[in-house]
């Protein structure tokens, strides 16, 4: 019987792939950059076993494409990257990686309130280009997060993460969320009540159909003009234009964002000359011990989904594929 073939789409921190290579062959894409489509594609039609990342397409043509394909682990928590109907459609299980990167996805949350709130990135700026020339009582004044009201969008475990810190930072939390929250971490609040009230906006919800876009110039327009949107979730749940213009025109002070429409952003994207905006790469997730989990869960699914057993961490339910 041939050994089970395993393409893993991206080298991954720590020594996960170790344990893989005593049960199957293991095909590791040898770049830094993702595979192009094409390749996805091929390398994963000789596959019993996929390991991606949330920079693969992996759409209803690659998992037709794939006989042999037996199980989907994905390194990432969000899985809007992959048709996951396609794969339930021939019974392959998709596995993700919840709960391990909560925490670190929750203190870059915060960074980015930090961030752009009291403006640091700008500070920081200031001081590099010899602009600090005194102590001046009027210069780069920011918002005062004690006693501030955070408007969390989401209230899974990371939106919860970010709540318990902002307690810690004795600020207030209110919580838009379609599920009932168990949780006294904060006031359940509608999204318009929300979006009126908050001096900072927090995003904290899956991309989906329903999602996207969910927060656009209607959205802004409810927001204070001196209130911040933060984005550590998903780039497409914000209309990127209209976030363009909200800060160009002062309809909100600011903005946080890991996350873009397009990753990575395009050089001529407006919202890299939009006033008052922090970008990032997409690295809440980004420390050594979060990645080496996410890694191993990932392998931990795929080790799983090969004998047929139940995945720890699935994302469709069901049988696993025969
Ligand atoms: C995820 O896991 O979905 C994050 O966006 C990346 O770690």
């Amino acid at each position: 019987m041939p050994r089970a073939r395993v393409f893993v789409t991206r080298r991954m921190p720590g020594d996960a792939l170790e344990r893989l290579a005593p049960h199957a062959e293991v095909d590791l894409w040898p770049g830094d950059m993702p595979p192009p489509y094409d390749d996805l594609v091929a390398r994963t039609a000789q596959a019993d076993a996929l390991i991606c990342m949330l920079t693969d397409r992996i759409d209803a043509a690659l998992i037709a494409a794939a006989p042999r394909l037996r199980v989907i682990s994905q390194m990432a928590v969000g899985y809007d990257n992959i048709d996951v109907a396609a794969a339930a459609a021939r019974r392959i299980p998709v596995g993700h990686t919840p709960g391990v990167l909560t925490e670190a996805t929750a203190d870059l949350t915060f960074a980015l309130i930090l961030a752009v709130t009291r403006r640091i990135v700008e500070a920081e700026r200031y001081v590099r280009d010899g602009h600090w020339k005194t102590w001046d009582p009027g210069a780069l004044l920011g918002l005062e997060l004690h006693g501030a009201t955070l408007g969390i969008i989401g209230f899974g475990k990371i939106g919860q993460a970010v709540a318990s810190r902002a307690r810690g930072f004795g600020m207030r939390v209110l919580c838009a969320t379609r599920t009932p929250i168990g949780t006294d971490l904060g006031e359940p609040t509608a999204l318009d009540d929300l979006l009126t009230s908050s001096d900072i906006v927090s995003l904290h919800v899956p991309l989906s159909a329903e999602t996207t876009h969910m927060i656009g110039e209607r959205e802004f327009r409810l927001m204070k003009p001196t209130a911040f949107l933060i984005n550590t979730a998903r780039g497409p749940i914000v209309d990127q234009p209209a976030l363009v213009r909200a800060l160009h025109e002062g309809w909100i002070a600011g903005a946080g964002l890991d996350v873009t429409e397009t990753e990575p952003i395009p050089p001529d994207d407006p919202l890299l000359r939009a006033p008052n905006c922090v970008l990032l790469p997409h690295i809440g997730s980004a420390t050594l011990a979060t990645r080496s989990r996410m890694a191993n869960m990932a392998v931990d699914n795929c080790l799983a989904g090969l004998v047929g057993e139940p995945l720890p961490n699935r994302v469709n339910p069901g049988p696993p594929a025969s």
